[in-house]
């Protein structure tokens, strides 16, 4: 009897336990949608080994968005519903919240990278900075790319192996996409509120593969490793998403033969929507702005790249029978080397060649590009005057550089301080043919002064030299341009350091006031002395005063044998000084224009207070609270750049081809 008392309560408490651990079981199935037998959704739940941490690079233009309806919108829930163990970097130059809180938690904005005048990102950019960020896999796909869970069971076998590896693969453009996210965004529903299926997505996708015979498609590159770069070269200044590099990547990594590189097109499902015609990125009202971004990457991968005539095919990695297995194209061989010891049934040949056979593979296009073509001049849809309304600021105010060849490494310092400043305003007027090109492939605003002296392109080209002479003069007459054009303008020599941003403060000092640095070094002398004015920093205002006297600077500079520094000098405060006003201004009387001389504390010629002889010339000056430096009363192109590298101010690693974090 007792027995039996005792069996009956175990059972209970069996019988209970049982129910409980039941009943959590159908808590948790409830919870999660993956109960439902069919539908798929996105989930690591599905994945076996603890899945890797993901990170997803990309980026969007300034003039896009994310609204709900973008396809970018629906591509990015597409990625962060795949796994927990994914993030998402979004490079931006906005940095807007208002994504972070539709997206949580896991979706990053950054807005450090450099962008061009068009708001374009620069992809060295983005991937010197991806290496910020802890993570097993990398990932650089374009915004608009939708992924299906089968990217994360192929980057889950993919981390298995035993060696460093770069993923290719390219996605399917699809006219429509006529499903909807749940609510609970983790699975698409139909029009009839209809799961759908994995498989009719993946069916899709590859029927369109099929009628698809675009090359430029988009790809997506994915790689274990992150501190480990790609490939062996430098990476040119290619601008995202404009072509060319997908390829260049994929035939320098070939080249270098640190990672093995495979295609794994047909084992990632992953599209977009739109025919080319109408994808933003192709705007068909805009092709003569954008198609030069499409042909400096092409020419930088020409200029740059060093595999582009060789043909190759890459392995691919197929999934048949629940196996993954990479396939070498070239003899159809399988190699099963790269499988060993990961417990793949896979052993009789036969068996293999039949699901190889079966496997309607897609696969990725590569172009051969030759690198021998003549690669031919660039032609840059902007001149002068539809760049000014581009780069102008709220107060139509630009930042005008002038540069000649020979300081072009001084000139991407410059651009790269500004950068930093978050100062876009700025144009540069290129003096030769050879600074044109490069600047436009820097992603610079550049415009060419035809009537710039044509050989200016020497070491020699100093202060004082016949060819200084020349080229200054050139500074006032495109200063005037601008002017007369409407918009005000800081000239700002390549060789002037920025602090801090000026602008502010330059504009504070109103109407009819020309504000210029003095390079008067005497601390004990008033900073106005005949011929003090530099003409290499000064901020002139669009109004009338300004333009009747900057007309007379250029009239006076075009007879005279000098720079035009004393022109202006002469034309704005009088021979010897005769409309000096005070310490520190001028007043011309013709045309009522007061020219204010900058206080050299603020603004420090390169001869005043020695401060280029300074142990910490930045902490010198940050104590000032200087808002420029000028890099001049030195002698020589070599020498200004040594003492601007030796002095820490140099911002462009040319090595790199990049601006480099101080
Ligand atoms: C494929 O390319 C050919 C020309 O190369 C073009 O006529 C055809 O329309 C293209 N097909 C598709 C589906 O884009
Ligand atoms: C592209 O154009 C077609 C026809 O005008 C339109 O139906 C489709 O929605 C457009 N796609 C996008 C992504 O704008
Ligand atoms: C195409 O460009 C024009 C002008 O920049 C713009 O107004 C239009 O909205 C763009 N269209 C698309 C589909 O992005
Ligand atoms: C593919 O096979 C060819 C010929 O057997 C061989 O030369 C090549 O190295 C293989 N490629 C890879 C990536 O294994
Ligand atoms: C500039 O070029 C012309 C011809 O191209 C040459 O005759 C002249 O000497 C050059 N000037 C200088 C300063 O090198
Ligand atoms: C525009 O000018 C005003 C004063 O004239 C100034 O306060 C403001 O900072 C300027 N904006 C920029 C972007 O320089
Ligand atoms: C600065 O000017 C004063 C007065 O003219 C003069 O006595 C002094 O020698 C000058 N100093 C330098 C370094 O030129
Ligand atoms: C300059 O100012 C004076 C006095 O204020 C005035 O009489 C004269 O007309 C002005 N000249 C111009 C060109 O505005």
């Amino acid at each position: 009897m007792k027995l039996k008392g005792l069996r009956a309560g175990l059972l209970s408490v069996w019988l209970s336990g049982f129910l409980l651990i039941a009943l959590s079981f159908y808590g948790t199935q409830l919870l999660s949608p993956s109960s439902l037998d069919g539908p798929f959704r996105y989930s690591s739940r599905s994945i076996a080994a603890a899945p890797p941490k993901i990170t997803i690079f990309t980026a969007l233009r300034s003039s896009s968005s994310l609204d709900e309806d973008s396809q970018a919108f629906l591509a990015i829930r597409s990625w962060l519903a795949l796994s927990s163990q994914v993030t998402v970097v979004l490079f931006s130059p906005s940095s807007a919240s208002s994504f972070t809180d539709k997206f949580g938690s896991r979706l990053l904005l950054d807005s450090t990278i450099d962008f061009t005048f068009l708001g374009t990102p620069f992809l060295h950019s983005m991937l010197a900075r991806s290496e910020a960020y802890q993570s097993d896999i990398a990932v650089l796909m374009d915004p608009e790319t939708v992924l299906l869970p089968d990217f994360v069971s192929a980057l889950s076998f993919t981390n298995q192996l035993d060696r460093d590896w770069l993923l290719v693969s390219s996605s399917v453009s699809i006219p429509s996409f006529p499903f909807n996210w749940d609510k609970t965004g983790h699975f698409w529903r139909q029009g009839n509120g209809k799961r759908v299926r994995f498989g009719e997505l993946q069916k899709m996708i590859s029927l369109r593969s099929w009628q698809s015979n675009s090359t430029e498609s988009k790809t997506i590159l994915a790689w274990n490793n992150v501190d480990l770069p790609l490939h062996c070269g430098v990476l040119p200044p290619f601008l995202y998403q404009r072509g060319t590099y997908n390829q260049w990547i994929i035939n320098e990594a070939m080249s270098c033969k640190r990672r093995f590189v495979f295609d794994a097109t047909s084992t990632i499902s992953s599209f977009y929507l739109g025919n080319e015609d109408n994808r933003s990125d192709n705007n068909v009202s805009e092709p003569k702005t954008r198609n030069w971004e499409y042909i400096g990457n092409s020419h930088l991968g020409q200029l740059y790249g060093s595999l582009f005539s060789k043909s190759f095919t890459l392995p691919k990695l197929l999934k048949c029978n629940k196996h993954y297995m990479f396939v070498n194209v070239s003899d159809r061989s399988v190699d099963l080397s790269i499988l060993e010891g990961k417990g793949v049934g896979f052993r009789r040949r036969e068996k293999i060649s039949a699901c190889i056979s079966r496997t309607k593979s897609r696969s990725l296009n590569l172009d051969i590009v030759q690198k021998d073509e003549a690669v031919p001049l660039l032609k840059f849809p902007f001149d002068l005057q539809s760049l000014l309304p581009l780069v102008a600021d709220k107060n139509r105010t630009v930042v005008l550089s002038i540069a000649g060849y020979s300081y072009k490494d001084m000139l991407m310092s410059w651009v790269c301080r500004l950068r930093r400043l978050k100062v876009p305003n700025f144009l540069v007027c290129a003096l030769d043919d050879e600074t044109y090109q490069f600047s436009i492939l820097q992603g610079l605003p550049v415009f060419f002064d035809p009537y710039a002296p044509k050989n200016i392109s020497f070491n020699d080209c100093h202060f004082g030299s016949k060819c200084f002479q020349r080229v200054t003069k050139v500074k006032s007459r495109t200063v005037l341009k601008i002017l007369k054009l409407g918009y005000n303008v800081l000239l700002s020599d390549v060789d002037v350091y920025w602090f801090r941003n000026p602008l502010p403060l330059l504009q504070s000092f109103g109407p009819s006031v020309l504000a210029a640095q003095s390079d008067e070094y005497n601390r004990t002398v008033p900073i106005n002395r005949p011929r003090r004015l530099n003409s290499g920093f000064y901020f002139a205002r669009s109004d009338a005063p300004t333009i009747a006297a900057m007309e007379k600077v250029v009239k006076h500079a075009a007879t005279s044998g000098l720079s035009e520094q004393p022109s202006f000098y002469d034309t704005l405060c009088g021979e010897g000084g005769a409309y000096r006003l005070g310490d520190d201004r001028c007043l011309e009387p013709e045309t009522n224009l007061t020219v204010q001389f900058l206080d050299r504390e603020l603004f420090p010629n390169g001869a005043y207070r020695d401060l280029w002889l300074k142990e910490d010339v930045r902490a010198e000056c940050e104590k000032k609270h200087c808002f420029v430096l000028h890099n001049n009363w030195i002698s020589g192109r070599l020498k200004k750049i040594e003492r601007q590298m030796m002095r820490g101010l140099w911002e462009y690693d040319a090595s790199m081809r990049m601006c480099v974090e101080l």
